[in-house]
């Protein structure tokens, strides 16, 4: 192994700068050369690619987003275009290719494995949504700043005894519903991993805290779900309670990044430029119970995470 390549690809998120890093050390300390891709598969396709150095990745840990850029690149679905990828990377003498993102990512790097180029990846999505992965890396930090704003947006709605209905990305998860649900108290969570009865888990939990002087309330919902707006009218009119909604966004994917994540990331970094200089091909990091293992890019694709139920419904228990 004499020279790697490392991207970020799908949605950036928060750490990716750490991990990043992390591959570039590990690699410069083994002697071995580094290349950063920009915005993802395409920079593969484009051939652009930057050398990297000691420096280059200086004063990044602390940033959120992602200084190699990352897209959507559709055309690396094909296979002309992951043969264009694997050639440019043999053009550069590139043996190996750490790819920072989700699981569409890690079908990327699956593919480009089967062009000849050994690829790791290293899961990092604030959707926490990786079956073989217990915490990915963005997720404590999305999960801080979407309690930061909702502790925000309670100041409000407290003052006007109010119900706040608050969407939350996750694509198709629950994850940073359940955990930023938690942290910041909601009445109630919704999510798609566990089937909602709106007079039973919200307007029956709100009218019974109600009559026990509760008066103002935070209704959490992964997005997906429905329509938020539509929610706080229909909240409004079933309880009484004047309700309001907010989308928050884009901005939950931005933010200097967690210490949590940093060392994550730090880890996994350091951990798959090993796997790399293992000659291993076709892996996906994870951090399981604090230890790190890789998995078969099939395998970690197959396998369902099991959703938190036990910490779901503890939720609903504490939060009356
Ligand atoms: P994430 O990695 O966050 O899940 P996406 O699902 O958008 O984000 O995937 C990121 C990129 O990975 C895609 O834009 C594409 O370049 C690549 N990719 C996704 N699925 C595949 C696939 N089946 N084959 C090859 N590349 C893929
Ligand atoms: O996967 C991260 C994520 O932020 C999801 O939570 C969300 O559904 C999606 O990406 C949004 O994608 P885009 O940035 O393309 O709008």
């Amino acid at each position: 192994m004499k020279k790697i390549a490392v991207l970020t690809s799908g949605g950036d998120a928060p750490g990716m700068n750490a991990a990043v890093r992390a591959v570039v050390r590990t690699a410069l300390n083994a002697g071995i050369e580094v290349y950063g891709v920009i915005r993802g598969f395409n920079g593969l396709i484009n051939d652009e690619l930057v050398p990297l150095n000691l420096r280059s990745v200086s004063n990044i840990m602390q940033r959120g987003g992602t200084v190699l850029y990352t897209a959507r690149c559709l055309e690396f679905k094909e296979l002309e275009y992951q043969q264009k990828a694997a050639e440019v990377c043999r053009k550069h003498g590139i043996d190996g290719v750490v790819v920072c993102g989700g699981d569409g990512s890690f079908r990327g790097a699956q593919k480009l494995s089967q062009q000849g180029i050994n690829c790791i990846g290293i899961p990092c999505t604030i959707d926490n949504d990786i079956g073989c992965c217990e915490y990915t890396i963005g997720y404590d930090t999305a999960t801080n700043t979407v309690v930061d704003m909702v502790d925000k947006l309670r100041d409000t709605s407290a003052s006007h005894d109010r119900c706040s209905v608050i969407e939350v990305m996750g694509r198709h998860a629950g994850w940073l519903a359940l955990s930023a649900g938690i942290a910041a108290g909601a009445t109630s969570i919704l999510v798609p991993e566990v089937p909602y009865d709106f007079q039973r888990d919200i307007v029956d939990r709100i009218k019974h805290s109600l009559s026990l002087d509760k008066r103002h309330f935070l209704v959490m919902v992964a997005e997906g779900i429905g329509d938020v707006n539509k929610l706080a009218h229909d909240i409004e009119e079933a309880t009484g309670v004047e309700s309001r909604a907010t989308v928050l966004g884009h901005v939950q994917r931005g933010g200097r990044p967690s210490a949590r994540d940093r060392i994550l990331a730090s880890q996994m970094g350091n951990y798959a430029v090993h796997l790399l200089m293992a000659g291993k091909t076709e892996r996906v990091v994870a951090m399981n119970n604090n230890v790190l293992v890789d998995f078969d890019i099939d395998e970690a694709l197959a396998m369902k995470k099991p959703f938190k139920k036990k910490s779901f419904d503890m939720a609903y228990e504490i939060s009356i």
